[in-house]
């Protein structure tokens, strides 16, 4: 799918309005068409696929770093389900020795606890399940040139449903300052002072939702269906959909409410240019916002302004009830506020978005990506990367332009875009999410199974998705991390064989093959094309 002509106006839409001029003249852009470049590109793309393996463009080769069920402490902790969000950080006077940290969003229940599709639901299909979100710190080390887990390592260590972890600020809510674990664990980040972020999702999955109706009474929305934690744990849905710091060293937890509470895709960090700490953060439903917090500190995110994005007007609005009479109106306190944010960026203005999934902030120039998976009951099948630049190309400004910087369908190759990450070249790399139930249908038909694309950002190719790995059968490639050297790069397989309804016939067989059911797993990437890529 790679090699059909973009259109001139979808090209000038990447190089954006103010370089449109120079555009014209720039070789290989007079065209009325454009093509992408096979042989300034040196490799050879793979195109969509719909077999049951991890594939990558020759070149390029997979090892398993951890798979589900990994032993990884003495008293048998083992590394969790749907393995997600990727992130390194280097131990304190070491090379090539650090800690991945690693989401584990959701459980398949037929992999984790044995519950088939309808099957009566018991306490110990939950208490199993239970322990298998969260996310797993991973003490890794590079070995005769390959990352590999420490089995052991008492710097390893798993985050479940049922880690007490407290919330920010001593706050209290629903009457705890302290929330019973951490789950839907999706996306992420890392700050400068050494901690990752984690960010749970769709945490109305787990424990349901507490739905307000317009007379200010509240309503409780059950879990999913296929989970019903609840039957044997009920918990306030209130104390999930933050963001949640984790310190490595300490092996210490804590909730922020500073970033609001809704269906949290990443928590992406930036400074302003006075160095305060910026968060970008995606509420991952239809219809749903952009947000960024403005830290009131350099070194931490307990406290600032949350902001949501009007991206009609290109501002960013603040929600705030000491600067909103509407605001102050609807919620008694600021941290009601938070807790109920979706409500509160709807009331100031905040434009409802297709899916906001991960954000990446451009380290060449600053601009904030954002990729819009898909809005389905909008018309929206493939989505698009959304491209934000702040005012002055500073991040405490609240002004801003946006436009699409990559808009997904049959001409580019690619269906609903997900993670987002750069690499020390500049060029752009994304995975896709086409949800399990629609691969190989239609509109999908044409992209064959989940991928991973590199999109060169500057030469003849700039602008062109190029597809260098495909997910097996029903999984998502996620959590795209290179490590410091950009010699690998981490990628979560994520749910592969998902939709299994019989384990005799599992979906996938992925990665042990013969007998064996799937297993989500986090591999390394390396050869020699990485280099060439970055080259
Ligand atoms: Fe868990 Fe929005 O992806
Ligand atoms: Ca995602
Ligand atoms: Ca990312
Ligand atoms: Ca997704």
């Amino acid at each position: 799918m790679q090699n059909l002509p973009w259109s001139r106006r979808q090209f000038l839409k990447f190089l954006g309005a103010t370089a449109a001029a120079s555009a014209m003249t720039a070789p290989g852009c007079t065209s009325p068409s454009k093509t992408p470049d096979k042989k300034a590109l040196g490799f050879e793309p793979l195109g969509p696929s719909y077999k049951d393996d991890l594939i990558l463009a020759s070149g390029l080769s997979a090892s398993i770093l951890a798979s589900y069920g990994d032993k990884l402490t003495k008293s048998g902790k083992v590394f969790g389900y749907n393995n997600d969000y990727t992130a390194y950080l280097p131990m304190p006077d070491k090379t090539d020795e650090g800690w991945l940290w690693v989401n584990h969003e959701s459980v398949e229940p037929i992999f984790v606890s044995g519950r088939g599709w309808g099957e009566k639901i018991t306490k110990a299909h939950v208490s199993k399940e239970m322990q298998m979100v969260g996310g797993s710190i991973l003490h890794i080390k590079k070995q005769q040139g390959t990352w590999k887990l420490q089995p052991n390592s008492t710097h390893n260590t798993r985050f479940d449903a049922n880690t007490s972890i407290p919330f920010a600020n001593g706050e209290k809510i629903e009457g705890s300052k302290i929330a019973t674990g951490t789950l839907a664990n999706c996306a992420g980040g890392y700050t400068p002072w050494g901690t990752f972020l984690t960010c749970e999702e769709n945490y109305d999955d787990f424990f349901g939702e507490t739905e307000y109706r317009d007379d200010g009474s509240k309503v409780w929305r059950p879990s999913a269906e296929y989970m019903q934690w609840e039957k044997f744990s009920k918990r306030p849905p209130e104390h999930y959909g933050w963001v949640v710091e984790i310190d490595p060293k300490t092996k210490k937890a804590v909730k922020h409410t500073s970033v609001g509470r809704y269906a949290h895709e990443c928590a992406t960090v930036t400074r302003t240019k006075d160095g305060r700490i910026v968060v970008y953060s995606g509420d991952d439903a239809n219809d749903e916002c952009i947000y960024k917090l403005i830290s009131d500190s350099k070194t931490d995110i307990k406290k600032g302004t949350l902001y949501v994005a009007n991206t009609d007007k290109g501002e960013w609005l603040p929600l705030d009830i000491e600067k909103n009479s509407a605001l102050k109106a609807k919620f008694k306190t600021q941290l009601e506020l938070l807790i109920r944010t979706r409500e509160a960026a709807k009331l100031v203005g905040g434009t409802p978005q297709h899916r906001p999934e991960d954000i990446e902030v451009n380290p060449a120039n600053g601009d904030v990506l954002v990729a819009l998976t898909n809005n389905k009951p909008k018309g929206d099948y493939t989505g698009t990367i959304l491209k934000i630049s702040e005012a002055g190309g500073d991040a405490a400004s609240l002004n801003f332009t946006a436009e699409n910087l990559l808009t997904g369908g049959e001409q580019a190759g690619f269906a609903c875009p997900d993670n987002l990450v750069f690499d020390k070249a500049g060029n752009l790399w994304f995975t896709t999410d086409i949800s399990g139930g629609s691969i190989g249908k239609p509109p999908y038909e044409p992209y064959g199974n989940n991928a991973l694309f590199y999109v060169p950002m500057k030469g003849v190719n700039a602008g062109f998705a190029f597809q260098v790995a495909s997910a097996p059968k029903g999984a998502e490639l996620t959590g795209p991390t290179f490590s410091p050297d950009y010699e690998t790069l981490f990628l979560s397989v994520q749910h592969p064989g998902e939709r299994t309804k019989d384990l005799k016939n599992p979906v996938s067989r992925w990665p042990l093959f013969g007998d064996n059911l799937p297993k989500p797993s986090v591999v390394t990437i390396q050869g020699p094309l990485m280099k060439k890529l970055m080259s």
